[in-house]
């Protein structure tokens, strides 16, 4: 049962921006999960940067690039953080590049249990030098102990775009798979929006499909959800759908302005949804 206590560790941070059901705080990282109390998150959701050199925010924004140690230092103290501020049961979300993942992941062996590594489908990668063609990202699922939550989304199964039968064989099954599939460790129908159409930021930001999954295995009603990497919001929008609460941060201003905007909208189109429904005949 998710607790109602409040999970700031004294006084809330001076400049946290309330947003629906949470706060938003523009911070480094490690100064947001440093003013959490311990064992008070039921979700960490971490996709930080990735050190590629990256700049974030459109004016000003820091470089994203460090020596390796200093990178693994950061993560390090990152990860470290996350495992105090989650709850006994609680579970650690980290998207990453593959050598990354092996790298942090097992700085959390011992610590928490591990349950998937997750391949989320990379489209549009590129060969570097003598490589396999990089097709995934991963996206580690950590538990601390025995996860207390933990439910198995069903998903449709693939159909085929112009026949529209079931692209793989399940035999005597099908009228079973017709109600959807149990959700696997490969996500092949996810990958970052990259269209400018569609996202809120100028780099790639998270499918919202990917943090909705991660609130629905792991997520509870009045659970706390926490992102310190949040950059355009995607997943304060899951938890917010959830009626999870949330801690999350961002370096940059310019996209804690994104993500406050992002959420005043979504819920503003809720609102008039349940008026619009309200007022049908
Ligand atoms: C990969 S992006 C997160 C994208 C996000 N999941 C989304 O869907 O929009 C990483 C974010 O971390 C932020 N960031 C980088 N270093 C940070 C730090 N030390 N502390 C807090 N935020 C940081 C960047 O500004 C960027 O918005």
């Amino acid at each position: 049962m998710a607790s109602n206590r409040s999970y700031w560790r004294s006084r809330k941070p001076k400049n946290a921006r309330k947003l629906g059901r949470g706060y938003l705080v523009r911070c480094d990282a490690l100064d947001l999960l440093g003013s959490l109390r311990n064992e008070c998150a039921d979700i960490v959701f971490l996709d930080p940067p990735f050190n590629l050199g990256k700049k974030y925010g459109s004016r000003g924004g820091k470089a994203d690039r460090n020596s390796e140690s200093e990178y693994e230092q950061f993560m390090q103290s990152v990860l470290r953080e996350s495992v105090r501020i989650l709850s006994p049961g609680g579970a650690l979300y980290l998207y990453h590049l593959p050598q990354w993942a092996m790298r942090l992941g097992a700085i959390l062996h011992g610590e928490m249990t591990f349950r998937h590594w997750i391949a989320v489908s990379m489209k549009n990668g590129f060969v570097r030098g003598n490589h396999l063609y990089p097709a995934h990202y991963a996206l580690l699922y950590f538990t601390k102990g025995v996860p207390k939550t933990f439910n198995r989304p069903k998903v449709p199964a693939a159909t085929c775009r112009s026949c529209g039968q079931f692209v793989k064989d399940y035999g005597g099954y099908k009228r079973y798979i017709e109600s959807g599939i149990n959700l696997s460790d490969i996500w092949e129908d996810l990958s970052p929006v990259r269209h400018a159409k569609y996202k809120k930021r100028p780099e790639n930001e998270l499918p919202l499909e990917l943090t909705n999954r991660v609130v629905q295995i792991s997520g509870e009603k009045n659970g706390l959800l926490v992102d310190p990497f949040v950059g355009s919001g995607t997943s304060i929008i899951s938890a917010y759908d959830a009626s999870m609460r949330y801690a999350v941060g961002d370096r940059e201003t310019t996209y804690c302005d994104i993500t406050e905007e992002r959420l005043k909208e979504h819920i503003e189109k809720k609102i008039l949804k349940v008026l619009c429904a309200e007022n049908l005949p």
